[in-house]
């Protein structure tokens, strides 16, 4: 067998990605970024690598949650800050549920490339390409904004930078120290309609109060001081990624420098693909989106191209059928895997089979439908005797109203207020949380059942 290289995705049918008018451009682009260092580091690759491998096992669960396309225009450190306190919480309440570790993952510092439904969109007569995220071309409505523009990934590329540095600097500098990160919490379920979520709060509060007390102390405890927070994005812009890889000094091994973990989306997982080849040669933990179309035999040919080793926590499963369409998805995959004896984390991404138009014209997630899922994922796992191993949300730390229902009720009407999405509708910082209990619910119950049963 001949080498991987981070250019053989060149010769496989590719779709999703720009057409560049401008070749000059890009590939200055694509030079310059070749320069540039990495974002993310091997040694950090493989820690998170060796957390999903546990959180597979059922000794660690994963939460990654983020926007669904970031933003240039949306960049601003109080956004950054704002998600990134809201997973801290999210996690803090998944890890007393869950009673293990929880690893955090935002979709963040490179979740810039979108795939589309259609290659373009209509609006009064007029025909333009789709809007393809920032690191592409630009969201307004006019022919010039949606000409695909290679130099936009150098403002990508900056834009991760930055993020990632901010992020670093929160998870070790203090602010992500347990006490305060749960603070925040306990005012969230001050709010007349958060009161069931009391109870669970305060028994955590009584948790940390012990742990003072018995002498695990901030000085004694510097993990309760920082955090491990890694970054990860959908695969996409193929160029871009190729630009960022980057040979391991230490091991001989090609890293995507752009970000910890590179998924693989729902509408690029040919196995035959361009994008697949890119995932299949490089070290970081991959995901792929397994949806109502994945069929059983192609989930068998990806699991052995994309963890051709069978390593733990390479590849992490993230489900995304739609609420009331899991049982009949997630068994028959959930077989492959077994016939294979592959080793997979499996985690639910409740928000990518939810989507509707609202009657106000929004597309938009029922916070119902978005818990359902997460239901029928742990219920189904139980049945099949599998481990339900995280969960995956388009969420911000923002007040923002694209999401309908939750504690405070967004409505059809609402979704006009603050619906600030560049692409599909995000949970608010108060949804977020809520169903971060909810979630905690669940991980109790299966931890209750597991115990009856051994
Ligand atoms: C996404 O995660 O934003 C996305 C487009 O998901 P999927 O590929 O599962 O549709
Ligand atoms: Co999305």
């Amino acid at each position: 067998m001949t080498q991987w290289q981070k250019s053989d995705w060149r010769a496989k049918p590719r779709i999703q990605m720009p057409e560049y008018t401008d070749q000059d451009a890009l590939r200055s682009v694509e030079a310059q970024l070749a320069k540039y260092p990495p974002l993310v580091f091997a040694g950090e690759a493989r820690r998170l690598k060796t957390q999903l491998g546990a959180a597979a096992r059922g000794e660690a669960f994963l939460l990654q949650g983020g926007d669904c396309a970031e933003s240039f225009e949306q960049f601003s450190a109080d956004g950054i800050r704002d998600t990134f306190k809201v997973l801290l919480q999210m996690a803090i309440v998944l890890t007393y549920g869950a009673k293990v570790p929880v690893v955090k993952l935002g979709r963040m510092a490179g979740q810039f490339a979108k795939p589309r439904s259609a290659p373009t969109e209509t609006i009064n007569g007029l025909e333009l390409p789709s809007y393809r995220g920032d690191i592409i071309n630009e969201l307004d409505f006019t022919p010039s904004a949606r000409i695909p523009d290679p130099r936009k990934m150098l403002q990508a590329y900056t834009q991760a930078a930055a993020t990632l540095n901010l992020l670093r600097a929160f998870s070790t500098g203090g602010y992500a120290d347990v006490h305060q990160v749960h603070s925040w919490t306990l005012g969230f379920t001050e709010s007349e309609k958060a009161t069931r979520y009391r109870d669970m709060a305060n028994r955590i509060s009584d948790t940390l109060d012990f742990m003072n007390a018995a002498g695990v102390t901030n000085d004694t405890a510097h993990t309760l001081q920082s955090v491990d927070f890694y970054t990860s994005h959908e695969s996409l812009l193929l160029e871009y990624e190729e630009a960022l890889t980057r040979m391991d000094s230490t091991s001989g091994n090609w890293l995507a420098g752009s970000g910890h973990m590179i998924w693989i989306g729902d509408r690029t997982r040919q196995p035959d693909g361009a994008h697949v080849e890119f995932a299949s040669g490089v070290m970081n933990p991959v995901g792929l989106k397994c949806g109502p179309t994945t069929t059983a035999d192609d989930l068998k040919v990806l699991m052995a191209k994309l963890n051709p080793g069978n390593e733990d926590g390479k590849l992490t499963l993230i489900a995304r059928f739609g609420a009331g369409k899991v049982g009949e998805h997630l068994p028959r995959l959930i077989q492959a895997v077994k016939e294979e004896g592959a080793n997979v984390l499996w985690v639910c991404d409740a928000m990518h089979g939810n989507t509707i138009k609202s009657g106000t014209g929004y597309k938009t997630r029922p916070f119902d439908s978005v818990l359902r899922e997460v239901r029928e994922f742990f219920s189904i796992h139980r049945a099949e005797g599998t481990n339900p191993g995280g969960v995956h949300f388009e969420m911000t730390g923002e007040d923002v109203t694209e999401c309908t229902g939750g504690v405070h009720s967004v409505t059809d009407e609402d979704l006009s207020d603050r619906y600030h999405t560049a692409c599909d509708p995000r949970l608010n910082a108060s949804q977020s949380l809520e169903l971060a209990f909810l979630v905690a619910e669940e991980l109790t119950q299966a931890r209750m059942a597991r115990k009856v049963a051994s």
